[in-house]
């Protein structure tokens, strides 16, 4: 009879000394948060990422860009973590440590109780000048803004040097945050199983960690409805989503702590 994909997880879990869990924006679908790349509901089939997504945009049109991620800010705000984001704070729990990866920008894993989560784009809830860097006290979000992606919102000016401000997340053609991307590396050299959850492995470098692992023998598992470009890298593909996969992966695994 073939292994349940829980079963197989369950066992390298229990088996590995380190592991590390990656997410992307699938992870907090199930939230209601919009993935990047999903048909139709997709940010980036509505949205222009150039007009919207870059230190060039910004500049151009900063209240456009501005009031796009006051929206996104808003959205996440009135959301909630799901069942996955939930589980994984429990198996940290459980475990003792488990270091979360991400490549979200929402604070869903904080808020469902992860305690190591690395942010390899930014995260959403900071702000900082876009000229000196320092950072900005927020401009508060009110709901209303969740119903407008195409409010134009004038930013914040930065105390010290009167630029205008910006979220602190990685735009197209930004270096991403050097102490996240150096965390997430040395995770990738020295865990034996790495858990991929809802990413479609588009961008790098957060893309390259599975292969890393997979380089030095260690074990990738994928969690994703759909195939990715990932899958190729995943000694198993789990075709589930995270509220249902985490969560059962949770059952199973606490069954076996208490067994
Ligand atoms: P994508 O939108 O590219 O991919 C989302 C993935 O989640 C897809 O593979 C879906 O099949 C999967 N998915 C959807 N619902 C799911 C669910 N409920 N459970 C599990 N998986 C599900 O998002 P990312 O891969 O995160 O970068 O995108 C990577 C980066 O591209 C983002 O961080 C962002 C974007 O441009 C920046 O903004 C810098």
């Amino acid at each position: 009879m073939p292994v349940a994909p829980v079963d197989k997880l369950a066992q390298w879990w229990l088996a590995a000394s380190n592991i590390a869990i990656l997410t992307g924006a699938g992870m907090s679908a199930e939230s209601g948060v919009p993935t990047f790349r999903g048909a139709g509901s997709g940010l980036w089939s509505r949205f222009d990422p150039g007009a919207l997504a870059s230190p060039g945009a910004f500049r151009a049109n900063p209240d456009l860009v501005w009031g796009w991620y006051q929206w996104r800010r808003a959205v996440i705000q009135r959301a909630q973590p799901n069942a996955g984001h939930r589980a994984l704070a429990a198996l940290e729990r459980l475990r003792g440590t488990l270091a979360v990866i991400t490549q979200n920008v929402d604070d869903l894993h904080e808020r469902a109780g992860s305690r190591n989560v690395i942010h390899l784009h930014g995260e959403l809830f900071r702000t900082i000048c876009s000229e000196c860097g320092v950072p900005v006290p927020d401009a508060p979000v009110s709901a209303a803004m969740a119903d407008n992606p195409e409010q134009r919102l004038a930013p914040p000016r930065c105390q010290r040097c009167g630029g205008a401000a910006r979220p602190d997340v990685t735009w197209f053609g930004e270096p991403l945050p050097e102490p996240a991307i150096d965390a997430a590396y040395v995770l990738a050299r020295t865990c034996d199983l790495l858990v991929v959850v809802g990413t479609s492995g588009h961008v790098a470098p957060a893309s390259v960690l599975p292969a890393i692992v997979n380089r030095r023998g260690g074990c990738v598992v994928e969690i994703n409805p759909e195939a990715t470009w990932l899958t190729s890298e995943a000694s198993l593909a789990w075709r589930s989503t995270a509220a249902v996969a985490l969560p059962t992966l949770f059952a199973r695994l606490s069954h076996s702590a208490t067994r």
